[in-house]
């Protein structure tokens, strides 16, 4: 059925989509659409004994987010987003990556422990028409990682139309849990994104100043490509694999009826034990698994709220409204067998401050260079003093920062001199918080992580170990994963030796 154009219109002021053309409208924000929940295809790769391999065609399409409209996006395998990626712990996985874009890609698997030359950050470049090959043996525990486009200076865009997926890592421990894992039944995988629209349905990026410096955030809230669907339980305990696969927006995620829900898992794997809250904070890039108990076999809605830090510039609320994500409808759920483990993981993680060998400092800035910055710039200081900068300077390919020993623990110590909150990402390692101002992180950050939100003016502690793997010419990234600030220059590498 098709819908007409003046009703297209009508029905993208409900949700906001034409926020400055419909002000009055804004109020009722509170609609959720009828279109329906999808389950993200599973892709489990061509298996022969531990050796998995997967067949990924990046590819530009067509995809209908409203009814009757046609957006350009990009894809892999499919028009938008691409399949979730599984594997064990063990596997090894060759992933065939062919580039069938006009332009520059590559893709780099988020949160994975692998040799540097198998990243897919911006120097393993697929060039348009190329084949990539990444090889490498799974070797960490159990965890909802993603995959996404690296490309220099071109992430955010190609992010934003679609370039990325989730990647599940199964191993023994998380088998024999109990937790729900029935792909797209009780186990159910949620990438959630926010875009701006122009009237013509196309993807609207970096139009205005505050998208350069905020990043890219919109009031149509898309769970794995579609906007704000309702998902029919079948169980009445789920399990849900949030994962912000947002360019920047922070979100506060919690139910319409306030019910309580158990955090079970943080970036990198489970935690101790499950913890109960009502509300959890989620920074682009990171994850967090969820179980919510829906014996009530009511309706409920899964909504960011208003935060009372949410760390963006005061002048720009963009966190200050309630945003619908998805409606969760109970009815029909059975009444589910499963039951709410009260351990997760038997070891404390591994990571112990007194092997520490070497401690950095990072610091976040943004804004105009400050004098040493414009003067530096005009000496012929490369890229200092732009206007996104780690410890002063922005990126530049061809600068390694610092070396890293193979093996070795380290303690990064990373503050935020600027008037906006940056989640920070680092390559190849899970790293644990040690502590937020000298304040121990919330319990449900306490597990192992590879992307740390650092709100203006707080210094956060991360202790990482490592791997053996080391290559003294091609770098790992660190970097803000607001994809704008890191477009920009928001952006280190290291080399591991
Ligand atoms: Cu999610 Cu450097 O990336
Ligand atoms: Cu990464
Ligand atoms: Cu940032």
């Amino acid at each position: 059925m098709k819908q007409s154009r003046r009703n297209f219109i009508k029905s993208l002021s409900v949700t906001g989509l034409l926020a400055p053309l419909a002000t009055p409208l804004l109020a009722k924000n509170t609609a959720v659409s009828l279109n329906t929940f999808v389950v993200p295809a599973l892709d489990r790769g061509v298996r022969n004994g531990n050796n998995v391999t997967f067949k990924l065609a990046v590819q530009a399409g067509k995809t209908s987010f409203f009814q009757g409209l046609d957006t350009p996006t990009i894809g892999i395998n499919q028009s938008y987003l691409g399949p979730v990626l599984r594997a064990k712990r063990g596997d090894t996985v060759n992933i065939q990556v062919n580039n069938g874009l006009n332009e520059v890609t590559t893709l780099h698997w988020h949160g994975m422990t692998l040799p540097a030359n198998m990243d897919g950050g911006p120097h393993q470049t697929i060039q348009p028409k190329q084949t990539w090959l990444s090889r490498f043996k799974i070797r960490q525990e159990a965890a909802t990682l993603w995959y996404h486009s690296h490309a220099m200076h071109k992430t955010g865009p190609q992010v934003y139309h679609g370039l990325a997926g989730m990647f599940i890592i199964d191993d023994e421990g998380s088998d024999k849990l109990g937790l729900p894992n029935d792909y797209g039944v009780d186990d159910i995988p949620c990438i959630i994104q926010d875009r701006r629209f122009n009237q013509d349905a196309t993807l609207s990026y970096m139009s205005s100043m505050p998208d350069r410096m905020m990043g890219m955030q919109g009031s149509i809230v898309l769970v794995n490509g579609v906007v704000t669907p309702t998902l029919v339980a079948k169980e009445s305990l789920i399990r849900l694999r949030l994962h912000n696969g947002s360019n920047a927006r922070t979100y506060n995620f919690a139910f319409s009826d306030g019910r309580p829900f158990h955090v079970i898992a943080s970036d990198c794997g489970f935690l101790h034990k499950p913890f109960q809250t009502n509300k959890v904070r989620l920074a682009a890039a990171e994850r967090v698994e969820i179980l919510i108990d829906l014996s009530d076999k009511k309706e409920v809605i899964l909504q960011s709220i208003p935060s009372a830090n949410g760390g963006m510039m005061p002048m720009m609320q963009m966190n200050n409204k309630t945003l619908t994500i998805m409606k969760i409808d109970a009815r029909q759920a059975q009444t589910s067998t499963r039951k709410i483990p009260n351990v997760l993981r038997n070891s404390k993680i591994d990571l112990n401050p007194k092997v520490v060998t070497t401690t950095r400092s990072f610091s976040l800035e943004m804004g105009m260079g400050g004098m040493m910055g414009g003067m530096m710039n005009r000496m012929g200081g490369g890229n200092r003093g732009g206007m996104f900068r780690i410890n002063g300077k922005s990126m530049d390919i061809k600068r390694i920062d610092f070396q890293v020993k193979a093996n070795s623990t380290e303690v990064w110590e990373v503050s935020n001199s600027s008037m906006m909150a940056h989640p920070f990402h680092v390559h190849n390692v899970q790293f644990r918080i040690l502590d937020r101002n000298g304040k121990r992180p919330h319990p449900s950050e306490s597990g192992l992580k590879d992307v740390v939100l650092v709100p203006p003016g707080e210094a956060v502690r991360i202790i990482m170990k490592f791997p053996e793997y080391s290559d003294a010419k091609i770098p790992y990234m660190y970097h803000c994963h607001i994809l704008e600030h890191e477009d920009q220059g928001m952006m280190g590498q290291f080399v591991v030796v």
